[in-house]
């Protein structure tokens, strides 16, 4: 091993002076940051301009792609890998739906999250992601949604989310609603998915060791996917030093936490012989499945799924919301039409709040990006050739951002381009895309499970909020939140709010 290592490290010190002098040159040169696709050289591909817009993968992505011919384009990497990245929604019909079977997940991208994720839906491909498949999808219909939304949202809502809130505007204090929203997200996922209340969302906002170990697993896996050659993390691991040796501690806690779910639920099944509840782990357990790590699996994949997605979009919709007040006036028309507590129906025809919830997704989707690997050589509709084994890579968050699919208006903040006027009726209806060209919820056999569970949650959420509160940010004139994504998005550093309780003044204009 140390042999293997000391090769290496030589390979690498002979090639530093060219990588200093090709940086150099890359820095200097007319296409560092810019719209033209990224210089690639010998050996090292385009490891350089990688390098140098590392702290804005997404939107140096979104330039490239915006501006090629067909919105699509192959990024070479170290040692002559390539990776193809698209943005056109050919494309993504080709690779999510009409050739599904050719582009799973994939084995790099499973051996890569599989400390972290295990066997789990996210990282399964075949008869063990069908199983899990088919075994979730209960959880998502009618009858358990309404129930979601009914019972989880609603107590969370006024139990918890409503009186931090207004203790904050009674205390003037400043509040990380990101870190607000996410607690409250993954007391819910717990709860309609395992029957468990992890009490992360209290007003004393405890710190969780179980929270930060997951956001570390999670940031160091992604971050594994950067690595110039997957070698390096695999050795680390090996030596159980550095990055990995944190991943190490980090997903013990995690899957301790998980294991604890699983064993509770375990023991309320020998109890009772067969669980009455009808949510996901007391339904897997009932199904025979009582492989506990498989299980404690499925348990981390679903707090991924339902953690950081709705939390990441609503942080993003409450900042752009809070900059549009038009957008805002609109919302509130509809969330007064309505009774304090909506239920399941009502929530649903929210019609204005899910464009404008579409729309900061559009600009900010909180899964910015996601590959599959080619199971056999093959060539996507607009003509890029494809290695088996290589990487294609469809980018929602450069979609979104695309004049060709949205306009020359697309930086714009603007529900409507989702709705129609009934003018008859003074309604808004609403006019979705095909899961293409906007595939923030993925398209095709994989696509998101919980997308209705997910709007029915934000819908209420925002509903509860905006009636009684103004969300304001904290933040200095001219403050432009930085866009981050492990796997799934954030706001970097949080998003500092004050909370502000709407006057009657408020309710007359705005009604
Ligand atoms: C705004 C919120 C959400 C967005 C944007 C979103 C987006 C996505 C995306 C892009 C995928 C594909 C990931 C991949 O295969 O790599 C996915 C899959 C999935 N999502 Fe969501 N999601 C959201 C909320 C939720 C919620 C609340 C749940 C509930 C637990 C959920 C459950 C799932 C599941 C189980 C899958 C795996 C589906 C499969 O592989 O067959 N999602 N979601």
């Amino acid at each position: 091993m140390l042999n293997l290592l000391e090769l290496l490290a030589s390979f690498l010190l002979f090639l530093l002076p060219f990588f200093f002098l090709l940086f150099f040159i890359n820095r200097n040169s007319p296409s560092k940051n810019s719209s033209k696709l990224p210089r690639s050289y010998p050996l090292i591909g385009s490891s350089l301009a990688i390098f140098a817009n590392r702290n804005r993968v997404n939107p140096w992505f979104a330039e490239i792609l915006r501006n090629t011919p067909t919105g699509s384009f192959v990024l070479h990497r170290f040692l002559g890998v390539r990776r193809i990245f698209t943005a056109n929604p050919i494309n993504v019909q080709h690779i999510l739906k009409n050739q599904f079977h050719l582009y799973p997940k994939g084995e790099s991208f499973r051996t890569t999250l599989s400390d972290f994720l295990g066997a789990g839906i996210f990282n399964a491909d075949d008869n063990n992601w069908k199983f899990q498949r088919q075994i979730s999808s209960h959880e998502f219909n009618t009858r358990s949604l309404r129930k979601f939304v009914e019972t989880v949202v609603e107590t969370q809502l006024s139990n918890r989310l409503l009186p931090i809130l207004s203790t904050a505007a009674a205390e003037k204090s400043v509040l990380d609603l990101q870190d607000i929203l996410q607690r409250f997200a993954f007391d819910n996922i717990c709860l309609i998915s395992f029957g468990f209340d992890p009490k992360y969302l209290l007003p004393s906002l405890p710190s969780a060791a179980f929270a930060i170990a997951f956001d570390d697993a999670l940031r160091i896996s992604s971050e594994r996917f950067a690595a110039l050659l997957p070698v390096i993390w695999k050795i680390k691991r090996a030596l159980d030093i550095g990055s990995e040796k944190k991943l190490r501690l980090a997903v013990s806690k995690v899957r301790e936490f998980a294991e604890n779910i699983v064993g509770e639920k375990k023991q309320e099944l020998k109890e009772k012989s067969s669980l009455e509840t009808v949510d996901l782990l007391s339904r897997i357990l009932n199904s025979g499945h009582l492989d506990e790590s498989f299980v404690t699996d499925m348990v981390i994949s679903f707090i991924l799924a339902g953690r950081d997605t709705t939390s990441a979009a609503l942080t993003w919709f409450f900042w752009l919301v809070s900059g549009n007040p038009n957008a805002e006036k609109e919302i509130l028309k509809e969330i007064r039409e309505r009774p304090e507590a909506p239920v399941y129906d009502e929530v649903k025809d929210m019609v204005y709040t899910h464009a404008a919830l579409c729309e900061s997704m559009r600009l900010y989707p909180p899964v910015p990006f996601d590959g599959k690997e080619a199971a056999g050589d093959d060539v996507l509709p607009d003509g890029i050739v494809v290695k088996k084994g290589e990487r294609v890579v469809y980018h929602p968050y450069a979609m979104g951002r695309m004049e060709g699919l949205w306009g020359p208006d697309w930086p714009e903040y603007r529900p409507e381009r989702w709705l129609e006027r009934d003018l008859s009726a003074g309604k808004w209806s609403f006019v979705g895309r095909d899961s293409y060209t906007y595939p923030v919820f993925h398209a095709g056999p994989r696509i998101c499970l919980g997308k209705e569970m997910a709007f029915l949650q934000m819908k209420r959420v925002v509903a509860g909020v905006l009636r009684r509160f103004r969300v304001v940010p904290a933040t200095e004139e001219g403050f432009e939140p930085v866009f981050i994504s492990y796997l799934t998005s954030k706001m970097k550093g949080g998003f500092p709010v004050r909370i502000e309780e709407r006057g009657d003044c408020d309710l007359k204009v705005n009604a």
